[in-house]
């Protein structure tokens, strides 16, 4: 990036660590209130239940489940991270599971972002054994180029090309989270976080 544009990107109060900014926090906004209407006319009006897999979708589930006047109910799932690494190693695992009863329940799986696909295949996998009476799922970004093990969400916020992204809930070595925007991370602030 030339100094102008990077001078141009602090003037508009863009976090300096971004290299360019994919969808600023109106742009998630009105897609987060036109993805809460699809999944609306899916449901109807029954009740379900939504299983956020955290950190990660903490931003996108409140900003969603405030979208949908359904009776909904939460739980929170916990996934091993990267780390600080921007690529998926090894094998996701559970590090804290939900606690309610999905049994017989629709269940709404909610992330931040589909990659490989490991990571939701795996949740995808421990809900079923809970034998709920539907499973869909729904994630706010969507790197299909990426993908290992095939893995499709029934609900998409937006389709992103192969880059290492940041903002509303989505970290590099937990920081960037709070970004009220989704941006691409500069190589640069990619290299030994502290
Ligand atoms: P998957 O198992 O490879 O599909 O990875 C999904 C998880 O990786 C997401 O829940 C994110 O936590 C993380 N992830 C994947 N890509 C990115 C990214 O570009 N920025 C931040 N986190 C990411
Ligand atoms: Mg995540």
């Amino acid at each position: 990036m030339t100094a102008a544009k990077s001078n141009v990107l602090r003037r508009a109060g863009i976090h300096p660590d971004l290299a360019s900014v994919l969808f600023t926090d109106a742009q998630i906004k009105r897609r987060v209130h036109s993805l809460a209407a699809e999944i609306k006319a899916v449901y109807g009006a029954r009740e379900f239940t939504i299983v956020s897999l955290i950190n990660g979708a903490v931003m996108f589930t409140a900003d969603l489940m405030r979208q949908i006047d359904n009776p909904v109910r939460l739980d929170c799932i916990r996934v091993s991270s990267y780390g600080a690494l921007t690529k998926s190693v090894g094998v996701p695992q559970v590090i804290a599971s939900i606690t309610i009863d999905i049994t017989n329940r629709d269940v709404l799986l909610v992330d931040d972002i589909l990659d490989t696909g490991k990571t939701l295949t795996l949740v995808a996998e421990l809900i079923r054994k809970q034998k709920p009476s539907s499973l869909r799922s729904c994630v706010l970004l969507d790197k299909k180029s990426r993908r290992e093990v095939p893995f499709q969400a029934d609900f998409v916020g937006f389709d992103i090309p192969d880059k290492f992204v940041v903002g509303y809930g989505l970290d590099f070595a937990e920081r960037y989270r709070n970004l009220p925007c989704i941006g691409v991370l500069k190589p640069a602030a990619q290299a030994a976080p502290k």
